[in-house]
């Protein structure tokens, strides 16, 4: 065990150019080190890596969306939010715009988001595993169209364009009183003007909307704007606009908000030439990697176009019960995970090998992996282990792998290094290749065992998600 570890701490220190014999310790020397750094941890927070609980940012009774805000850390070059929406069956998430670019990633249900890309409004089904991302500054909205089927999506929210008012700021522009219309601010005269109606055409407008964010459309509920849009087909939808941009405005009382954001006002000729990007389902992918274990998926630019906008990369990861994703670093992001189901154990290291944190995690949790820092993720004996997450560069990833087959151990395979751990080659070699498996690898002495006992400290993401959590069952 000391020698596996300080072969792992050796290896840190490779990753960072400094010289083989400042890493070699004698084991008597890192047991000790090894004491102290245990009894430092109990000290500090064991989770300084793992995200805090989310909190709610939105929330009516049609739906919410709750926010796990980023870590504030100086290590993280890149801080990102996640979010998780859940809106129940024939609901709108009402048109507004962040000043921070999402990229969502549907984990249940069916959505059709409506968007503006250069100008052009286009909307998009998307299903499980849909990988979508939307501009800050881009007009958005999204419905959950489905009869009985609640929509859950967890997104990114890189808020690097931000005014870092808060965690991110909404501005709704559909026109009322909850929320509050960014239009509200105006004085009547001014809007009056500005969009040449009357004032009490204009307070009528204003005064619509006031079911909060997330509101239900279903025919049962009190017709509104949103659930007239809402039951319109898409082409009816498209068809509609374009009669307003074409001056055919006999419905334009009800549709006037589509002028108001002034989305058609320029190019209204491009509107239905639809090139905006398409969602990318990350399920549809054959892994990367796959071995008895498990296998693990990574979206990036190359797959993704708009991924490269945003900066941002994709990965899931699926481990069978016991399993372990083997030691590795990522040298080019940082790297969030979210727990999509299971249970299991990160373990992240500092650059100067001490340990940063040993956690069990389970669903919903979400926990932030700075780049160059080593870690693992280790699935409980009990269940698969399921996580999704973002990196913060959308360039392929590369991780280095510290132990396994394919670790970087192999290529620095010289007398050096054995010297360095003041063993002969010979046995360099065979401690370095008595693992045959690469990247996940079996790995039942260090998994937890399962958490069955645990199951009453669900986190209310999960709660607010249902009992439903298990991808594919429909
Ligand atoms: C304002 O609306 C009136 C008709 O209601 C129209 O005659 C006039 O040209 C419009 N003005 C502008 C600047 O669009
Ligand atoms: C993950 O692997 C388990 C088996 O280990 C399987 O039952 C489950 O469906 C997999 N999840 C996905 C999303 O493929
Ligand atoms: C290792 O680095 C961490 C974070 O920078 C620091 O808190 C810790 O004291 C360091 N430990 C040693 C033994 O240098």
């Amino acid at each position: 065990m000391g020698k596996e570890l300080s072969f792992l701490l050796l290896a840190l220190v490779l990753c960072h150019g400094l010289t083989l014999t400042t890493a070699y310790k004698g084991d008597k020397q890192w047991r000790k080190e090894r004491e102290t750094v245990e009894e430092e941890g109990d000290r500090r927070t064991e989770d300084r890596f793992l995200m805090p609980r989310s909190r709610p940012v939105m929330r009516t009774d049609a739906g919410e969306m709750r926010v796990v805000r980023s870590l504030r850390v100086r290590i993280i070059e890149k801080p990102l939010h996640i979010g998780f929406i859940t809106m129940e069956p024939q609901s709108l998430l009402i048109p507004q715009y962040l000043d921070s670019s999402l990229i969502l990633f549907v984990r249940r249900g069916e959505a059709r988001v409506g968007c503006i890309y250069n100008d052009e409004m286009v909307e998009r089904r998307l299903k499980i595993g849909d990988v979508y991302h939307i501009p800050a500054g881009s007009t958005f909205y999204i419905l959950n169209p489905g009869e009985g089927q609640r929509l859950q999506i967890i997104c990114s929210i890189d808020p690097s364009e931000s005014m870092n008012l808060g965690t991110f700021q909404s501005f709704f522009i559909g026109g009322g009183t909850y929320p509050t219309s960014v239009l509200a601010g105006f004085s009547p005269e001014t809007l009056s003007t500005a969009f040449n109606v009357s004032v009490s055409r204009l307070k009528e407008f204003l005064m619509r909307q006031q079911d909060g964010p997330i509101v239900h459309v279903a025919p049962s509920h009190a017709p509104s704007i949103w659930t007239r849009l809402s039951q319109l087909q898409v082409e009816d939808r498209l068809k509609q606009v374009k009669r307003i941009v074409q001056g055919e405005v006999e419905q334009v009382k009800e549709w006037s908000w589509w002028n108001l954001f002034g989305m058609f006002s320029r190019n209204g000729g491009k509107i239905f030439k639809d090139k905006a990007p398409h969602s990318y389902n990350i399920y549809k992918r054959s892994p990367d990697f796959r071995n008895d274990y498990g296998w693990s998926v990574a979206v990036d630019e190359s797959d993704y176009k708009p991924l490269k906008d945003s900066g941002t990369g994709i990965y899931l990861v699926n481990l069978t019960a016991g399993s372990m994703m083997a030691p590795h670093v990522n040298p080019r992001a940082t790297e969030y995970g979210i727990v999509l189901r299971g249970t299991g154990r990160i373990q992240i290291v500092f650059p100067n090998g001490t340990l940063a944190m040993d956690t069990k995690v389970k669903e919903g949790d979400v926990f932030c992996v700075p780049r160059y820092f080593a870690f693992c993720q280790i699935a409980s004996r009990s269940s698969p282990f399921e996580f999704f997450g973002f990196t913060t560069s959308s360039h392929k990833n590369m991780p280095q792998f510290l132990a396994g087959a394919n670790s970087l151990l192999h290529a620095l395979r010289t007398p050096e290094l054995a010297a360095a751990f003041g063993v002969t080659e010979e046995r360099m070699r065979r401690f370095i290749d008595a693992q045959n498996e690469a990247v996940i690898l079996p790995s039942a002495s260090a998994a937890p065992a399962g958490d069955e006992e645990e199951s009453e400290a669900v986190p209310e993401v999960i709660k607010s998600f249902g009992n439903d959590m298990i991808m594919g069952s429909d």
